[in-house]
Order: C-alpha cells, then sequence, then structure tokens
C-alpha cells in the first residue's frame, strides 16, 4: 500500500509539472483531489483493512492529501505570476514619450464675476445668504408687495410647481423678506444673496429662461439713497474700472420707494457714446431703491424706527458687458469652443 501511495505521489508531481494553464491544472485537480477522485478513492481501501492498519494508512492518506493540496496551490502560484510577469514585459512603458495633455478646467466667468461681488461687499460687512430656488408666491409676490393679479406679475410670468402657490422664483428679491424674518426686527442687515432666477421667456441672446441674479439688501437706522448711491459706486468702480461713474434714473418697482435705475457711464467710449452704450454714453446695470415701507413691515420690521435700500443686478448682463459676450445662453452652453471665452483675459480696467 505504501508503494502505491508512493508511485501515485510521484505521479501527480511529475503531471503538475507538466501543466501549463489554470484550467488544465483544475482538471487535473478534479482528477485526484475531488471526492471522487484517485485519491478519495483510495480512502475506501480503509474499510477493507484490518485495525491495527487502519491509523496509520489513515495519517498516510492525510498526509499525501495535503502535500498534493500544497503542491497544486503552488503550481497555480506559479501560473498567476508567469501570466503577470508577461503582460508587465508586454505593457513595457515609455517613460520618454511626451504625456498626452490634460487640458485644465476654468471657472465660468459667471461664477467669477459674481465672487468678485461677493468679495467686494463682503469687505463692507455684507454677509452672503441663499434662498429657495421653487418659491413661494407670497415670498416671490405678495410680500414684496405685488398682490395677486397686479400687472406687475405679467413681466415675471415664471414656472409653477405642483400648483399656484410654488413657483420657480422670477426674481431673487423674494429673499429680502426672507432674510428679514429671520433677523427678527431688530437687528441690522447688510446681505447679497446671488442665485438662478427663472422666467417664462423664450430664449435668445438676451434672454433666457434660466438666469442669475444678485440681490443686496441693507436694513439700518437712517439709511438714505446716497448709501446706497455710495455703495453702488464702490461696486462698479471695482468691476468696470476707478473712472467710471453712476447715475440714478427714477423708476418704479412695487417694493422700493423711491425705485431707481442704476446707470453707469459707458466703460468703451467713456461716455462718448458707441454701440455697447447705444449712443447714450450710459449702460443700464442695476434695479434698486429705498425698501417700501410695507415690505419693512412684512419682514417685521417697523417702519417708523427702522430703514433700507435694496438692489438688483443682473449677472448675465454684467458679465456680457465686462468680457463683450454678444450671447448670453454662451454662460451655459456646454460646447467646449464656445467656452474658450472663459480664457479670456480680465479686461484692463481704465
Ligand atoms: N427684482 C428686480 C427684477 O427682477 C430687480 C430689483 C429692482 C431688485 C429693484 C431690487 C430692487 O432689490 O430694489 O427686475
Amino acid at each position: 500500500m505504501n508503494d502505491k501511495i508512493k508511485t501515485l505521489k510521484e505521479e501527480i508531481a511529475k503531471n503538475i509539472q507538466e501543466v501549463k494553464d489554470e484550467v488544465n491544472l483544475n482538471v487535473l485537480k478534479a482528477k485526484y483531489l475531488s471526492k471522487k477522485g484517485e485519491i478519495g478513492e483510495l480512502s475506501s481501501y480503509l474499510k477493507e483493512l484490518p485495525y491495527e492498519e487502519k491509523k496509520s494508512f489513515g495519517m498516510m492518506l492525510n498526509e499525501l492529501k495535503q502535500e498534493v493540496t500544497n503542491l497544486f496551490e503552488e503550481k497555480k502560484k506559479n501560473i498567476e505570476e508567469a501570466i503577470l510577469n508577461k503582460k508587465l514585459a508586454s505593457e513595457n512603458i515609455d517613460i520618454t514619450l511626451p504625456a498626452t495633455k490634460i487640458e485644465l478646467g476654468k471657472p465660468n466667468i459667471l461664477e467669477k464675476l459674481i465672487e468678485e461681488i461677493e468679495s467686494v461687499l463682503m469687505s463692507m460687512g455684507y454677509d452672503v445668504v441663499d434662498g429657495p430656488e421653487i418659491e413661494e408666491d407670497k415670498f416671490n409676490f405678495e410680500m414684496l408687495n405685488i398682490p395677486k393679479g397686479h400687472p406687475a406679475r405679467d413681466a415675471q410670468d415664471t414656472f409653477y410647481v405642483k400648483d399656484e402657490e410654488y413657483l420657480l422664483r422670477s426674481q431673487t428679491s423674494p429673499v429680502q423678506v426672507r432674510t428679514m424674518l429671520q433677523a427678527n426686527g431688530d437687528k441690522p442687515i447688510r446681505m447679497i444673496c446671488p442665485g438662478k432666477t427663472y422666467r417664462r421667456d423664450d430664449d435668445d441672446a438676451t434672454h433666457s429662461h434660466q438666469f442669475m441674479q444678485i440681490e443686496g439688501l441693507v436694513v439700518d437706522k437712517d439709511i438714505s439713497l446716497s448709501d446706497l448711491k455710495g455703495t453702488i459706486d464702490i461696486v462698479v468702480k471695482k468691476l468696470f474700472g476707478e473712472s467710471i461713474e453712476t447715475r440714478f434714473r427714477p423708476s418704479y418697482y412695487q417694493f422700493t420707494e423711491p425705485s431707481v435705475e442704476v446707470d453707469i457711464s459707458c466703460f468703451n467710449c467713456k461716455g462718448k457714446g458707441c454701440n455697447i452704450c447705444k449712443q447714450t454714453g450710459w449702460i443700464t446695470v442695476a434695479g434698486a431703491g429705498i425698501v417700501h415701507p410695507n415690505v419693512l413691515r412684512n419682514g417685521g420690521y417697523d417702519p417708523n424706527v427702522w430703514s433700507g435700500f435694496a438692489f438688483g443686478f443682473g449677472a448675465e448682463r454684467l458679465a456680457m458687458l465686462k468680457y463683450d459676450i454678444k450671447d448670453c445662453r454662451t454662460f451655459y452652453n456646454n460646447d467646449l469652443r464656445e467656452n474658450k471665452i472663459f480664457d479670456r483675459e480680465e479686461p484692463t480696467n481704465d
């Protein structure tokens, strides 16, 4: 019996040595080590052996199984190693080849401009706040002095969600009242809120169903139009250059009284008249005004004690002017060729 085991062991070792791949190795493994394999069959002899021999034969069998299992494992490792080595040899990396150039992304110009305005105003003590894009009719219109049925709603038709009470905000002005309500009517406020806004407009070079506004609100005591003018002046000088002048024209918004239209002197022709300023020498960049007493009241502020100013810039308009972009759809286009505009140099002011 001993001899039989010895010969079997030699045979297995020899066969394993000859195997070249994993598939054949597995076939071989099944041949010897599976339940019905040759080693398994040897176990059936156990029954027939006299008691004294059973023990030593059993031990020999176990030893054989262990040894053979090890042989198989070792061979498997060898095969895997050989595959890997072959792969490594064939995939030699030529480090002298020039690397493929990976293009670096650039921040969207709109984003850059918003950050620039944020940083000017933050340096003046303003907080940057956020508001929901899905807004309630109450905040987008009613609290801003624009009741249901008011004609001013026509120009701000938007997308309604669920029912008439929820909409995609048509302006960032609702954040004014939201901020006031959070401040409990007893603290001064200085905030800006840049964010997406929506209107039911057909997209063209100067209109988009989605665009961005930058809202500003200050509430404090004894606030006047000159505070507003001084603040806006600083922002536009920072954006367009120190020589830029600001002027206010009377206007009408439901949530400010008085209301103004903010014009800046044309940075292109310096006021002489050109295509950008439509020969007027001035460019309109924002709506603004002194916060209407009703709006202060809706925000929980007593208009006899507090006063404030508000302004709203159109971010696309500012960026189009600053970077000489002719079509506002460019900001949202995924075409990398068009996005080359984002590589545009910072215009030199003055
Ligand atoms: N929300 C106005 C609009 O979308 C812009 C605006 C005008 C905002 C006057 C203001 C403001 O805060 O005071 O047309």
